[in-house]
């Protein structure tokens, strides 16, 4: 399926709440992706006179930069530069995407944490696919090896935290696997097409299996984190760390799953990653009280429906996840990811060209149990959205 940005902004006004207003813009030239790199030249000044990487606005009402030491959404900044460049090709986003991957690129060596798929194959990963930079590939190659380390034969599974320090010392887990952990693999299974070893793809198809079994329920929304014993690989516990109550349905958790089945089944062609893939979406699409314009609340079964904040950032995933699974699925996922686009492109999502601290997104939520990004922008609500953009128009 192949869309085309314009045609489909005036084909789904009938959607959009703010509708007069979008078919204004777009009738001056003005797109949901000009809208886009706009605001995201205006955050790269920033960036670069402060020499930091945006993550998201503080409760101060400043723009909050990643921590230099190690930020599990480092890559996301420098990988929304490289899709701008895709887009554009404009030298500037590739400068700058060059320039704040570098910041990081010590973090390939690090092994205290899972993040490493995250932030690698958005940033790196990405300079990769559009300069064949062989330096980048070696990046991606070390920053496997170290995710590789995590991974434990009896479980099956990478670990994702490590629980002798921080706030994850406090649950009692042994081995905690988290679903979002579904999209490290994408760096696996690249490093095992460019290196010809078949160790990485093997973990990660491990990993896929493992997590298909203990994370999902019978109607296949997700359980957030599965605690395992790391000698038996048995399972200890089933449990919530970011969504409102161990069995509730997290929505960015739902969005990781959809996203991470789709990718193993883009590099394996095993039908039931597909399938699995297209049973989150199922769920995600038919849920009762998903608010009619496709943007999900924080979490599936959040209290205070339809006063609970919604979560933009888990809408951007889905719906770039949908669009390549529209490319492998007989069910057609159009409807819905229209719906979800002319949603996110309008003024309710979309923030004005100088306001938001200069992202591209509202009304994200980055962990409501610990009161920690709540209603704000968020640096990978933006690199998804750019994303999906882009999978549209190519
Ligand atoms: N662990 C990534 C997230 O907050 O979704």
């Amino acid at each position: 399926m192949r869309h085309k940005i314009v045609l489909n902004v005036f084909l789904l006004l009938s959607l959009c709440s703010c509708k007069n207003e979008v078919k204004t813009e777009v009738k001056k030239g003005i797109t949901p992706f000009t809208k886009a790199e706009a605001q995201l030249s205006l955050l790269l000044d920033k960036a670069e006179s402060e020499n930091k990487i945006p993550r998201t606005v503080s409760e101060k009402g400043e723009i909050h930069w990643t921590n230099p030491k190690f930020d599990w959404t480092e890559g996301f900044f420098p990988g929304s530069c490289w899709y701008l460049y895709e887009q554009t090709k404009d030298a500037k986003w590739k400068k700058a995407a060059e320039k704040f991957q570098a910041i990081f690129e010590d973090h390939k060596y690090k092994t205290s944490n899972h993040d490493l798929g995250f932030i690698f194959n958005c940033s790196y990963g990405n300079g990769y696919r559009l300069t064949n930079n062989y330096s980048f590939k070696n990046v991606m190659i070390t920053a496997a090896d170290s995710l590789l380390t995590r991974f434990n034969p009896n479980v099956g599974c990478i670990k994702s935290w490590d629980v002798d320090g921080g706030w994850q010392k406090d649950r009692g887990w042994m081995f905690p696997v988290i679903v979002d952990n579904m999209m490290n693999l994408e760096l696996l299974f690249k490093v095992s097409e460019f290196t010809g070893n078949d160790k990485y793809k093997k973990a990660a198809i491990t990993h896929a299996d493992t997590t298909l079994k203990n994370h999902f329920r019978d109607n296949n929304s997700s359980y957030h984190v599965v605690d395992y014993n790391p000698e038996t690989g048995a399972v200890r516990s089933k449990e919530t760390a970011q969504g409102f109550a161990n069995e509730s349905s997290w929505a960015r958790g739902q969005a990781w799953g959809l996203y991470g089945y789709t990718v193993c089944y883009r590099f394996t062609k095993d039908p039931k990653y597909l399938k699995q893939a297209e049973a989150i979406a199922t769920y995600i699409i038919n849920y009762e009280n998903l608010p009619d314009d496709g943007i999900p609340y924080w979490d599936y079964n959040a209290p205070n429906i339809p006063n609970a904040p919604r979560d933009v950032s888990a809408a951007t995933i889905t719906v770039s996840a949908l669009l390549e699974l529209d490319d492998y699925s007989k069910v057609s996922y159009k409807a819905f990811i229209d719906k979800i686009m002319s949603s996110l492109a309008t003024n309710e999502y979309t923030a004005d060209i100088g306001s938001n601290h200069s992202f591209i997104l509202k009304h994200s939520v980055g962990s409501i149990p610990h009161g920690a990004e709540i209603d704000v922008p968020l640096n990978y609500a933006d690199y998804y959205y750019l994303e999906a953009l882009s999978r549209y128009n190519n």
